[in-house]
C-alpha cells in the first residue's frame, strides 16, 4: 500500500495493528503477520490483472485506494495456530480480500454512496453498470483463486458469499411484520459482513493446516466480532468528521437504510425519540423525493448525541465479549491474545 492512498491514512488512523499487536509476546507475531500482508497486497495486485485494459482500471480503483485488510489480517494471524503464512493461506486471503472489494462496488451502489476510502466511489467515476460489473469480475477471480484448491475451499468461498448476498437482500427488502426489527437487523449485519470476517478467520486454520476443531470457533469469533465491526460502523456512519471515516456522514440514514441506532429510536419508546424517528422519517421521505441532503444534517446530529447511539455502543461491546468468549478452546498464548485484542478494538473504533 502507498503510504499517501488515502485508505491506508484511514487505516493509520484506525490503528488496528499496533491495537492488536500490542503488548511485548505479540512481537514476532507483527513481524510475521505484516511480512503476510505485504505477499496478500502483492498476490491482489497481481490477480487485478485482468489484461482488458478498462477492466483493470476500474478493479484496481478501489484496491489502489487502500482499505484496513482486516480479512487477510484475521486469516494470516489464525494460520499461526497451523503451519503458518503458507501460500494456500495467502490465496485464501486474497480470494477472501477481493470478494470484500466487489462486495464494496456494489454496495455502494445499492447504498448510492458518493464515496469510499476517502475517493469518489467507483459508480460515481464510471455510472452504476461499469460499478456492478467490475464487482462480479472481482467475485469471478475470488473463486478463480479459491478453485485452485480444491472443493473444500470453493464450497467455503460460495456458502459465505451467498450468506453476504443474502444479508444485502434482507436488509433491502427490510423486516416483515413478524420480524422483531432489531433482532432481523442483528441477523443482516451477521449474514453481510459476520460471514466474510468469519470465513477469513477460519481460512487461516483450513488453508494453513490447523487443528480442524479450531475452525469453529474461530468462525463464530469471526461473525460476532463482524456484528461488533458493524455496529461501530453504523455509529460511525452518524461522524461529522469526513476526514476521518472517508465517506460522507449519515450516507447511509439518508437514503434511507436503517441503522441500528435508528431502530434503537424506536424501541427506546419515549417521547423525544419518537419525535426524533420522526423527523428523520420526513426528512428521508423529502430526500427521496429531491429534496437537499442536508435537510438531515440537525436530526442526524441530535441522532449522534442520543441514547440510540450510546446503546449501539453498549450492543457492540456486548457482541465483542460474545467473540472474545468464543475463544475459550484456543489455547492460551500470543495468537488467541491477539484476536481477543482485535474483537476488543472493532468495538471501540472511530474511523
Ligand atoms: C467496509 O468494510 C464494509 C463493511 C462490511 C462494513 P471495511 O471497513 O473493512 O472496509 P475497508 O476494506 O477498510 O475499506
Ligand atoms: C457493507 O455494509 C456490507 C457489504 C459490503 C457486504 P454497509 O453498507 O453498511 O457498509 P459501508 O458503510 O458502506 O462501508
Ligand atoms: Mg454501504
Ligand atoms: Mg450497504
Amino acid at each position: 500500500m502507498s503510504p499517501s492512498a488515502p485508505g491506508s491514512r484511514l487505516a493509520s488512523k484506525l490503528g488496528l495493528t499496533d491495537r492488536v499487536f500490542a503488548g511485548p509476546r505479540s512481537r514476532r507475531l507483527l513481524k510475521t503477520v505484516e511480512a503476510g500482508l505485504v505477499r496478500v497486497d502483492e498476490n491482489l495486485g497481481q490477480e487485478l490483472h485482468i489484461t482488458d485494459p478498462l477492466a483493470d482500471v476500474t478493479s484496481r480503483y478501489l484496491y489502489e485506494a487502500g482499505g484496513k485488510r482486516v480479512r487477510p489480517m484475521l486469516a494470516l494471524l489464525t494460520s499461526q495456530l497451523g503451519d503458518g503464512v503458507t501460500d494456500q493461506v495467502v490465496e485464501g486471503a486474497t480470494a477472501l480480500e477481493l470478494t470484500h472489494l466487489g462486495s464494496l462496488y456494489h454496495d455502494d451502489v445499492m447504498d448510492a454512496a458518493d464515496k469510499r476510502r476517502g475517493i469518489p466511489s467507483a459508480h460515481a467515476v464510471w455510472g452504476n453498470s461499469i460499478a456492478i460489473l467490475t464487482g462480479d469480475l472481482l467475485f469471478s477471480r475470488a473463486s478463480q483463486i479459491m478453485a485452485r484448491h480444491g472443493e473444500r475451499a470453493i464450497r467455503l468461498q460460495a456458502d459465505t458469499f451467498e450468506r453476504l448476498v443474502l444479508g444485502q437482500m434482507h436488509e433491502t427488502v427490510g423486516p416483515q411484520d413478524s420480524d422483531d426489527p432489531v433482532e432481523f437487523y442483528l441477523q443482516v449485519l451477521a449474514d453481510k459482513t459476520g460471514s466474510l470476517i468469519a470465513a477469513s478467520a477460519q481460512v487461516g486454520v483450513t488453508f494453513g493446516g490447523g487443528p480442524v476443531e479450531f475452525e469453529e470457533p474461530l468462525a463464530t469469533f469471526g461473525e460476532k466480532s463482524g456484528v461488533a465491526f458493524q455496529l461501530l460502523d453504523d455509529v460511525i456512519d452518524l461522524s461529522a468528521d469526513p476526514d476521518e471515516t472517508g465517506k460522507v456522514p449519515g450516507t447511509d440514514l439518508r437514503a434511507g437504510v436503517p441503522t441500528m441506532p435508528y431502530l434503537l429510536l424506536g424501541q427506546l419508546g419515549d417521547e423525544s425519540s419518537a419525535s426524533l424517528r420522526e423527523r428523520i422519517d420526513d426528512g428521508v421521505a423529502r430526500i427521496a423525493d429531491g429534496g437537499d441532503p442536508a435537510l438531515l444534517d440537525e436530526p442526524l446530529a441530535a441522532l449522534r448525541e442520543h441514547e440510540a447511539t450510546r446503546a449501539t455502543l453498549d450492543l457492540a461491546h456486548r457482541w465483542s465479549q460474545e467473540a472474545i468468549d468464543a475463544l475459550a478452546p484456543i489455547p492460551d498464548g500470543p495468537v488467541r491474545e491477539a484476536l481477543t485484542r482485535f474483537a476488543q478494538a472493532v468495538a471501540d473504533r472511530s474511523s
